[in-house]
């Protein structure tokens, strides 16, 4: 009976919504805050006869295909749903060698979770058809730098072989709409990691390659899977050349093991090998031919006696396997290989150049890098620029320590990195001489490649644009000063934006791996603070939190940290300013935004809130307010004011964080409700916001001594965040995540707007426009209608009013 009446109100609701809407249904424009990469690119595939048909495929952001005439990379998922978010990940790519418009993407990051489809198209990813698939992917686990694992049968259009990681191999004959066992194959290996490869003989019907992460791992089959053999004379065991062993470190598995494989016209399969699944801890490996027609194989390992120039060291620990792999379509004896892990160096990781089958190497990386480089292989820093001269500034790093033990950022000043995890690497099939590869944050590209052969530099550029797979740890738009936006990001520190659509530097020293917190203060915006974990032991101050009042062109490191919190603590937690500027308060509770994304959800030792007021010489324990929370933070306009609403209490500051007055939630009008973060007004004191879930939105003007419920039944606020009014007078605009209805369209989880502070609600984003969710949202004080979407893949996206150009 309950339910019935629910619904029943519900309707009437939904439709009133609609026809009495004061809030303008605007159409909406999506569009990058620009980073131009920003994560880890784990393939470049190619059409083999369509001339610039590229996809990249990433490891938590999907696959975009390459548009030669827009000069960009066009994402092809953002239609997946926050509840869909395991499939914003691209295990492999398939293309039909035969036909240029079908695309085939296998998608799912983690093992862990059932959610894996494969996405098939007949446009090139305009549209796709999605077939739950019945095994598990791991686009974001280890060996997602292998492959491909997914391939289309060259003489059989709609049938498709599928390496899996722990589900054997597998074979559609209809288009993967299903699949069968390849009960046949010796090795199904189900060890979470899996078949690497599968490779047709386009000269051959029925015969397939098939590659097993695992030493001996490659076998064939000559009767499309019936029967099958181990390939014959593969390297079982180390080389003893490539072997150096400080102290007892010996190779991780007991032989090579085949990372990437490409069958070559004439008959070579080039083989590249590590001792480790990859990206990250490869020490030892090699690279191998096989030659089809004799069964020999031969060693081609490039090394001191068959590169040039000779290599700038003798090989250190660890040497690096071997992964990126690519061969030119119009010469089968010309190929490019990268080395894997090679790092610490000197010498970092190397791509090389065969003119003959692998029997001598030019060092690409080597040759690409200025004179006295020490053997770091990297770029010019002018070069980290777009084709059309657009700097990436960013790829510096600030030449800051480094991080995550294959760091980014380059130990010569002046120099970005040639690269690292540079596992995807393409010959252009439609042009020789450009050569792109993918690295741990961005794809580098040059129309030089044949320059090598003169030991000549090519010119090297970036050919990310459009691409955008960061995550979203924290936003802040503040209400004046010259940045519209500050963004934290997972990896790659933080940014400010004048200008959105341009790559920008990134905040100055100290670099954090994470930046996952960020304020402004409400009467001083362009003074500002971060924090986030960085890694390195400063002597002269505290590495995890920094203060600018520049809008973040010079940042000062806070004396101390707060207390249990050190070098190593992987999430510092919430950092607020209070309108002067003046008192800072951090609390090293965090909010977990991205539960699925592991790396960057580490909890941490819970502590504070603290508070100083000398830019952390002394750190003070207030009085009144003793719950360990992330659900704190300043009002915009009167200073020495801090809100938080935790534990079901709300507690108000306003001797600048020293002392709290607790209220209990239902004497002042709230319900009972574990916490939120209290989203405060940019310009008038003591008006306050909190969204409480399927409770809807509340609302206090005075400081939070009185609440009332603004929203209907069928509200659900999961974020909240405000911006600047429709007109000068009103009061700012409301965008959540949730549902504005219980019923019909608006009670589809998505992005709203309400210009009549909660009363009606517009829908934000379409079901285009979804980014396999976003954990967090932020208005801008300064543009009505414009709201940046924080994703955990597809970087920042801001949607503003669409506006009628004449052009
Ligand atoms: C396929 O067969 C192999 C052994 O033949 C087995 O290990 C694997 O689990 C099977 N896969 C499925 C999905 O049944
Ligand atoms: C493979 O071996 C055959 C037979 O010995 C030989 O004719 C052919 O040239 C070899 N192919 C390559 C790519 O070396
Ligand atoms: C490499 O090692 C050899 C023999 O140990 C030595 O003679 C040579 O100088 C070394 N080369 C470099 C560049 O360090
Ligand atoms: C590389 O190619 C570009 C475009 O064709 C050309 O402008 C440039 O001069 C070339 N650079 C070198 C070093 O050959
Ligand atoms: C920082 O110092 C601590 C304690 O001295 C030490 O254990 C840790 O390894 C150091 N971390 C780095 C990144 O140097
Ligand atoms: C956690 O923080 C508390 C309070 O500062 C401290 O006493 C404790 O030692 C810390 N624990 C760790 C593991 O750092
Ligand atoms: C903080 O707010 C979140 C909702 O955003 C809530 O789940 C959590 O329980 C709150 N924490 C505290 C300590 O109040």
């Amino acid at each position: 009976m309950q339910l019935k009446n629910v619904l029943y109100r519900g309707l009437p609701f939904a439709v009133a919504t609609i026809a009495a809407a004061k809030t303008i249904n605007h159409a909406y424009e999506f569009n990058p805050v620009v980073v131009s990469g920003g994560g880890y690119i784990t393939g470049i595939i190619a059409h083999p006869t369509e001339k610039d048909l590229l996809y990249a495929r990433t490891d938590i952001g999907g696959t975009y295909r390459w548009s030669s005439s827009e000069d960009k990379w066009i994402p092809l998922n953002d239609f997946i749903s926050a509840a869909d978010e395991n499939l914003l990940g691209t295990e492999s790519i398939a293309l039909d060698p035969n036909d240029p418009d079908r695309l085939y993407l296998a998608q799912g990051r983690y093992l862990s979770s059932e959610n894996a489809a494969l996405f098939v198209s007949s446009d090139r990813g305009e549209t796709f058809d999605i077939y739950p698939a019945p095994f598990k992917m791991g686009a974001n686990e280890l060996g997602r730098n292998n492959g491909e694992r997914l391939a289309v049968n060259p003489f059989k259009a709609d049938e498709l072989w599928m390496g899996t990681r722990d589900a054997g191999l597998l074979v559609s004959e209809d288009g993967a709409r299903s699949w069968r066992n390849v009960t046949g194959f010796p090795n199904a290996n189900a060890n979470g990691i899996g078949i690497f490869w599968v490779i047709f003989d386009p000269r051959s019907e029925g015969t397939v390659y098939v590659g097993v992460g695992v030493p001996g791992g490659i076998y064939v089959t000559k009767d499309s899977g019936e029967t099958w053999k181990a390939v014959p004379g593969q390297p079982l065991e180390w080389d003893e050349d490539v072997l150096v062993f400080p102290e007892e470190a010996q190779p991780q598995s007991t032989g090579p093991q085949p990372m990437k494989g490409v069958l070559a016209e004439n008959g070579a399969l080039y083989v590249t090998y590590a001792d480790a699944p990859g990206p990250y801890g490869a020490t030892y490996g090699g690279v191998y031919v096989y030659n089809t027609t004799s069964t020999e194989w031969t060693n081609i390992t490039p090394n001191a006696d068959n590169s040039s120039p000779p290599p700038f060291d003798n090989q250190t620990f660890p040497a690096g396997g071997f992964c990126g792999l690519s061969v030119d379509s119009k010469d089968p004896e010309t190929l490019v290989v990268v080395s894997l892990d090679r790092d610490p160096g000197p010498a970092l990781d190397s791509m090389y150049l065969s003119r003959d089958g692998g029997r001598s190497w030019k060092d690409v990386s080597q040759i690409s890098t200025p004179p006295r480089s020490g053997g770091y292989w990297g770029h010019p820093i002018e070069e980290a620029a777009f084709k059309d001269g657009t700097a990436v500034p960013w790829l510096s790093f600030n030449w800051g320590p480094q991080w995550g033990g294959y760091g980014a950022p380059s130990p010569v000043r002046g120099l970005t990195k040639f690269g690292w995890w540079m596992t995807a690497v393409l010959i252009d099939p439609s042009d020789s001489d450009h050569v792109l590869h993918g690295t741990g944050a961005t794809i580098w590209a040059t129309d030089n490649l044949s320059s090598v052969d003169k030991n000549q530099a090519p010119d090297w550029y970036i050919q990310a644009q459009g691409i955008e797979e960061s995550v979203a740890l924290a936003m802040a738009s503040p209400n004046g000063g010259n940045s519209h936006l500050l963004t934290g990001l997972g990896d790659i520190n933080g940014y400010r934006y004048g200008d959105l659509d341009v790559p920008q530097p990134m905040f100055e020293l100290p670099v954090f791996s994470n930046l996952n917190a960020l304020d402004w203060a409400g009467q001083k915006p362009e003074t500002i603070i971060r924090a986030g974990p960085c890694g390195h032991n400063y002597t002269d101050g505290c590495g995890l939190a920094a203060y600018s009042a520049d809008g973040g062109s010079s940042w000062t490191k806070f004396a101390t940290c707060i207390p249990g919190i050190e070098t190593g603590t992987p999430n510092p937690g919430v950092i607020a300013i209070d309108a002067s500027g003046k008192n800072i308060v951090w609390s090293s509770a965090m909010t977990t935004y991205w539960p699925t994304l592991q790396a960057i959800t580490t909890r941490t030792n819970e502590s504070g809130p603290y508070v100083t007021t000398d830019l952390g010489q002394t750190w003070v324990s207030p009085t009144g307010l003793n719950v360990q929370t992330p659900n704190i933070s300043a009002d915009r306009v009167q200073p020495r004011t801090f809100y938080s609403f935790s534990d079901g209490t709300w507690y108000l500051s306003r001797d600048g964080g020293l002392s709290y007055r607790a209220f209990e939630a239902k004497e002042i009008g709230l319900p009972a409700y574990s916490g939120a973060m209290p989203i405060a007004n940019f310009n008038r004191a003591g008006e306050v916001w909190l969204a409480l879930g399927d409770l809807g939105i509340y609302h206090t003007r005075n400081f939070g001594k009185r609440w009332s419920k603004i929203t209907e039944r069928g509200v659900a606020a999961r974020h909240l965040t405000i911006g600047a009014g429709a007109r000068r007078s009103s009061g700012p605009a409301l965008f959540i995540v949730g549902k504005v209805a219980s019923r019909g369209p608006l009670s589809e989880d998505g992005v709203y707007r309400s210009d009549d502070n909660g009363k009606t609600w517009v829908r934000v984003n379409d079901e285009k426009h979804q980014y396999g969710g976003m954990a967090m949202i932020q208005g801008d004080p300064r543009v009505y209608g414009r709201v940046y979407l924080g994703t955990g893949g597809r970087g920042i996206i801001y949607a503003d009013i669409k506006t009628k150009r004449e052009d």
